[in-house]
């Protein structure tokens, strides 16, 4: 067997989560590889929303194992405040949650140093999630940061009074207010709940369980266009969060990676500072915002609206090696007379399919194409034959641009609004 792989193709919030909760009952295995609670993935049946921001979208079925693997971030005071959250609504996680003990910490400093490099940052911020998400990762690469593993050693404490002296003097740099004795009883009851689940050897876990014949899926955080290396540099997250990225944080050689589960909306949306370069900074992006209900699932900022940008989804496709395609949120276009689509971006004159190294308003003009619209409303809609003759067009149009099929149609936030246009494939 071979693990595959669901992963955002634009800047976030693609609808990662309620789409792996829709494929679960096809795996054995879902695992998260990076990111942390920067994440927010929601989820809907029977008229719940749920929002998961560490624990895989897999845990709603309780024959599923979740793992969280070594390439996640864990807050212990927001991963607590998720299992509680789970336990009211009568889901015992423990039974198939299951943490890699190389997951790395989040510890009440990096949430502060997150916030203090921010606010020195001034308009130049990331607009990160403050989370703790950048420092977090800054330690595990430079050698200093603490692991789940790390929980159950007699000289934890020390080495997390000694972390926290180094943040401490790193903090003295900024001009920044805090007060630690507020935040740190918190991280510490979190470490306690956290020891009582199962810590495990993930990178062993996953690897036997693809050996056995198991399926096993990986749910990436984030989007292609946050990733470290391939994002919109400096505006990104701090991991991985492309393919690759499953097998560094999970274990996994690149052979046994199948097939690789591209998610994107149907238009397009960004939250945080950076370059957007199909942004509708005017009354039709906040149309897309109020009918999409385009407001952050974790911090609950107003996420910034554009249309669908193919260049950009053509670049995640290949550095993602992406087989599948998912579409979300065609019914947040119904009522859009035009809907226009980013064919090209031309700089310096010159018209281009590729993605270049600096997508800046200054440098990069957006080249549209417009297609006609739908006025039905899709929410209703099980079937890919009901659905409207110019939805199927910009479908088809979007597979003819990208050479990947779309196999699944999201028309709609509940777990039943998700059409399977063509059999999606698992390995
Ligand atoms: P994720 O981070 O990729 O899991 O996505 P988020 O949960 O942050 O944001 C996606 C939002 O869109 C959530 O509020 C979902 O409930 C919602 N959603 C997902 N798919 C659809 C869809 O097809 N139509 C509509 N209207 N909403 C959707
Ligand atoms: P999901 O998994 C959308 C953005 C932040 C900021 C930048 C860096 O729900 O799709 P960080 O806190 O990671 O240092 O912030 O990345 N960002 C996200 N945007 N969805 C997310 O996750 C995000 N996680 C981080 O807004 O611009
Ligand atoms: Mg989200």
């Amino acid at each position: 067997m071979k693990i595959d792989v669901l992963l955002g193709l634009q800047w976030g919030d693609e609808g990662k989560g309620k789409i792996v909760d829709v494929l679960t009952p096809k795996y054995n295995v879902i695992a998260r590889f990076q990111g942390g609670p920067n994440a927010g993935h929601s989820l809907e049946f029977n008229g719940i929303k749920h929002v998961l921001h560490t624990i895989p979208s897999g845990i709603f079925h309780s024959e599923t194992l979740n793992i969280v693997g070594n390439g996640v971030v864990i807050d212990p005071v927001i991963f607590k405040k998720e299992i509680d959250a789970l336990e009211k609504m009568g889901v015992d996680a423990r039974k198939n949650l299951h943490i890699s003990k190389k997951a790395h910490l989040i510890l009440p400093t990096h949430r502060l140093l997150d916030a203090a490099s921010e606010a020195a940052k001034g308009l130049a911020k990331i607009g990160s999630t403050l989370k703790g998400i950048g420092p977090t990762y800054m330690d595990k690469t430079g050698r200093n940061g603490i692991r789940v593993g790390d929980i159950s050693r007699p000289d934890f404490m020390e080495k997390y009074r000694f972390l926290v002296e180094k943040h401490l003097e790193m903090l003295r740099h900024f001009d920044f207010k805090f007060d630690l004795n507020e935040v740190e009883p918190a991280f510490l009851e979190g470490i306690e709940h956290l020891k009582t689940f199962v810590h495990i050897d993930s990178e062993h876990v996953v690897n036997k369980a693809i050996k056995e014949g198991n399926s096993v899926l990986a749910e990436g955080a984030q989007g292609s266009l946050l990733d470290i290396d391939f994002g919109s540099y400096p505006f990104v997250t701090s991991s991985n969060t492309i393919s690759a990225g499953a097998c560094t944080g999970l274990g996994v050689a690149p052979n046994k990676i199948g097939e690789v589960l591209g998610i994107f909306k149907a238009y397009c949306t960004r939250v945080g500072s950076g370059p957007f370069p199909t942004e509708l900074d005017n009354e039709v992006g906040e149309k897309i915002r109020q009918i999409g209900r385009e407001f952050g699932a974790t911090t609950g900022r107003p996420r910034r609206c554009g249309w669908l940008d193919l260049p950009a989804l053509r670049y995640s496709i290949m550095i993602n090696g992406v087989t599948q395609l998912i579409m979300t949120k065609a019914d947040v276009l119904s009522g859009f007379e035009q809907i226009h689509v980013c064919t090209h971006y031309k700089i310096d004159g010159q018209l281009t399919k590729d993605f270049p190294f600096d997508i800046d308003p200054s440098i990069v003009t957006p080249v549209y194409e417009s297609l006609a619209g739908w006025n039905e409303d899709l929410t209703g809609i099980r079937n890919f034959k009901e659905l409207p003759a110019t939805l199927k067009n910009y479908i088809t149009y979007i597979e003819n641009a990208l050479e990947v099929p779309i196999t699944i149609v999201s028309v709609g936030p509940d777990r039943e609004q998700t059409i399977e246009k063509a059999v999606v494939l698992i390995s």
